[in-house]
């Protein structure tokens, strides 16, 4: 975790926290930073991540991708992932349902200047205000820092309290454009402490996965 972003110290409900999520005690242990398994998403989960946003309310839809966007267009947008470029991941919980989702969309190939990344997220409503958000937000940062990315945007509504708090407190600078608000974090260069730290949380949340997939029974 790098200087400028906050280091998350246990919340009082983390107990119910770690039951939804399925993360056993010893791997969430209070005397510990908080972790929590972040899977990365490839190809083969684009009916998951749609199913995940399609239970988004008009509300959420407004906020994630600043307009109350169709189902249709979900599925457009769903398809047109680009899972070699951009980085998708997000948390699972302990039905193995996708409870929160990432899409960091990397700028070399598309539309953003090089060593840019735009971040966008979404916390189904049951997992918010506990942490998950901001977790996930880091694991961006660490994500886009490893790839020499320089910027990480984030657009939001100016009203979107729990955003503001998120960008605000990694050292974002923000711009308000009437309802509109444009983040914009500066990233460190990547250390081989930050590559460790993102190979380690991606190994731990795979082997998550797999036990929770053992423990409802389903193929591994
Ligand atoms: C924005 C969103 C991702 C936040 O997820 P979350 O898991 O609730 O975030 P966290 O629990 O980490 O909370 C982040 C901060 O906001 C605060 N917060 C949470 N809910 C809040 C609320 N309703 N009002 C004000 N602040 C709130 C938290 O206390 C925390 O601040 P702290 O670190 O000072 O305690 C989630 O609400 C969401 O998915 N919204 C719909 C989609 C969206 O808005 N996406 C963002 C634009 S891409």
């Amino acid at each position: 975790m790098f200087e400028h972003l906050r280091e998350h110290t246990m919340s009082p409900d983390l107990d119910e926290l770690t039951t939804d999520l399925g993360v056993s005690h010893a791997a969430h242990d209070r005397s510990n930073l908080r972790w929590i398994p972040i899977r990365s998403l490839g190809q083969s989960q684009r009916e998951t991540i749609l199913k995940h946003l399609m239970t988004l309310s008009a509300e959420d839809r407004q906020r994630r991708f600043g307009h109350v966007i169709s189902d249709e267009r979900l599925a457009a947008y769903t398809q047109s992932m680009d899972f070699e470029r951009d980085a998708l991941f997000g948390v699972y919980d302990r039905a193995l349902r996708l409870a929160a989702l990432v899409h960091l969309a990397f700028g070399a190939l598309g539309a953003l200047p090089e060593a840019m990344a735009e971040f966008g997220i979404s916390v189904l409503p049951r997992m918010r205000g506990r942490g998950v958000g901001s977790l996930l937000f880091d694991h961006a940062a660490t994500l886009a820092r490893n790839r020499g990315v320089h910027t990480l945007m984030i657009h939001l509504a100016r009203d979107n309290a729990s955003m503001l708090n998120i960008v605000r407190k990694a050292g974002a600078g923000i711009t308000f454009i009437g309802g509109d608000a444009s983040a914009s974090l500066s990233l460190p260069a990547d250390t081989l402490g930050s590559q460790i730290q993102e190979l380690l949380g991606h190994q731990a949340a795979e082997l998550d996965f797999r036990l929770k997939r053992q423990g409802l029974r389903l193929p591994t």
